[in-house]
């Protein structure tokens, strides 16, 4: 009979990955060797470490001698799995211990066995001065690196600390009704039948959310291509960007294609939709995506900095979903506050203001360029809108008409543009930024 050991060994090789070798976690979970039977609860406790992974930290810091950095990945990653369970899951503690202290061997710890037995069970007895020692401060109480809760406070003042609550919550699964296939309602009916219940979204049509997580490859609906996986944030991009029939538009920053299916479901009889994206793998989803949906574009694979990735003539519409931080979906991706580093914010904020100015030049007189990112770090949205308004007259900024046009969808906070910031936690969604530029005739 199993010991639980591999499940936590498992979880405790992907959250080593993301922190001490820097890969997502996306791709650190992907180990074939994994007991299919596993899979989730390996992946409810890499997410929970990483989530409650900063406060953890500052525990280890009180149990250890040696600093946090003398610390192998793999202890590190032993700690903060154990810890995670004693504090935060379900399982039995006397289970957790255990399990956890026999993972340390097969890691490659074996010699620190000991040591995460001691911890473990010394956190069980002090428990509570050591988590009001954590949690002295901000990012030790809501488990962020001390770099992000200073830029939101920054930008977001009194929202920060509602803010940075809703990046430790658990996402809805959203998903998207494909209208060229079904209807919400139909779709909605499809699921509840094979008991799946869903909530509407009142400012996304297609959208629903499940009420209980699931495994979407398992949806009928979903390999048939009635329905993809998509934040109601996201599902604004199209509304905003108001495509009509007859005209070309390019998706600059395609992949994996969630707004380019949206797209093509929800406004038949476009001229021509060119899907670009850098990365020739990530373009390769895009592909794959539009298969699964029935859809087709040009998928192209370039550089969005050439101004002639993607074929000469001007477009009508031009999405830039650009590139950026990731700090608006960190609910969703909690190794974002691991990898990134504060100087990724300019780095991030150059590239995206190269690419603003660029995909402009290819809009059409009378056109609207949407430029989006899922961050909520004004150094990536406003100011790089700001910037660029101030530098192109011809540039008109229409984010509040276009999202007037938007049924339902909550009201603009006054002062804080140009675009439209949505926060996460505040409209339930993922956060996430939108700008509405639209070219002028003369
Ligand atoms: C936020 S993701 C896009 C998500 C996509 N729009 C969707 O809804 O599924 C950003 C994408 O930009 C691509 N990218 C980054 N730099 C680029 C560039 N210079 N030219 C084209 N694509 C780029 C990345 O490979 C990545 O796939």
């Amino acid at each position: 009979m199993s010991d639980g050991s591999a499940s936590r060994a498992a979880a405790v090789r992907a959250v080593a990955g993301v922190i001490g070798r820097g890969q997502s976690l996306e791709t650190a979970l992907a180990d074939p060797n994994v007991d299919p039977a596993d899979r989730a609860f390996v992946q409810a406790l890499a997410f929970g470490a990483l989530r409650f992974g900063h406060r953890l930290k500052l525990v280890v810091g009180q149990l250890a001698t040696r600093k946090w950095d003398a610390l192998t990945p793999e202890l590190q990653a032993l700690l903060l799995v154990g810890l995670y369970q004693l504090e935060y899951a379900e399982t039995a503690e006397h289970a957790a211990v255990s399990a956890t202290v026999e993972a340390a061997r097969r890691v490659g710890e074996a010699r620190a066995a000991g040591f995460v037995n001691a911890c473990l069970r010394r956190f069980q007895r002090e428990r509570e001065a050591l988590l009001a020692v954590a949690d002295a401060s901000v990012g030790g109480r809501t488990s962020h690196p001390a770099w992000i809760v200073d830029a939101l406070e920054q930008d977001w003042h009194d929202q920060a600390e509602r803010v940075l609550a809703a990046n430790n919550a658990h996402p809805p699964l959203t998903l998207r009704a494909n209208l060229a296939r079904t209807t919400t309602e139909a779709l909605a009916a499809e699921l509840a039948e094979a008991g799946h219940e869903t909530h509407a979204v009142p400012f996304a049509p297609a959208a629903l959310d499940l009420g209980r997580p699931t495994d979407v490859r398992a949806l009928q609906a979903f390999v048939e291509g009635r329905c993809s996986v998509q934040d109601a944030a996201a599902q604004l991009a199209v509304p905003l960007l108001d495509a009509r029939p007859g005209m070309r538009v390019l998706d600059a920053c395609a992949a994996p294609g969630g707004k380019t299916g949206h797209l093509l479901e929800s406004v038949p009889g476009l001229a021509e939709v060119v899907a670009l994206d850098v990365d020739p793998l990530r373009a390769g989803r895009i592909r794959d995506n539009l298969a699964r949906l029935g859809l087709a574009a040009n998928v192209v694979v370039g550089d969005a900095l050439d101004p002639t990735a993607g074929g000469p003539g001007l477009f009508d519409r031009i999405l830039l979903d650009a590139p950026c931080s990731g700090t608006g979906v960190i609910r969703r991706h909690p190794d974002i506050k691991w990898l990134r580093r504060p100087r990724d914010v300019s780095t991030l904020a150059d590239r995206q203001k190269r690419l603003l100015a660029v995909l402009w030049e290819r809009l059409a007189p009378g056109g609207r360029l949407v430029y989006a990112t899922c961050s909520i770090l004004r150094a990536e949205n406003r100011a790089v809108v700001r910037a660029f308004l101030a530098a192109t007259p011809e540039a008109a900024e229409v984010t509040e008409s276009a999202s007037l046009a938007v049924a339902g969808l909550p009201p603009l906070p006054a002062a804080r543009g140009p675009g439209l910031t949505l926060l996460p936690g505040v409209a339930g969604t993922d956060g996430f930024y939108y700008a509405c530029l639209e070219r002028r005739q003369h």
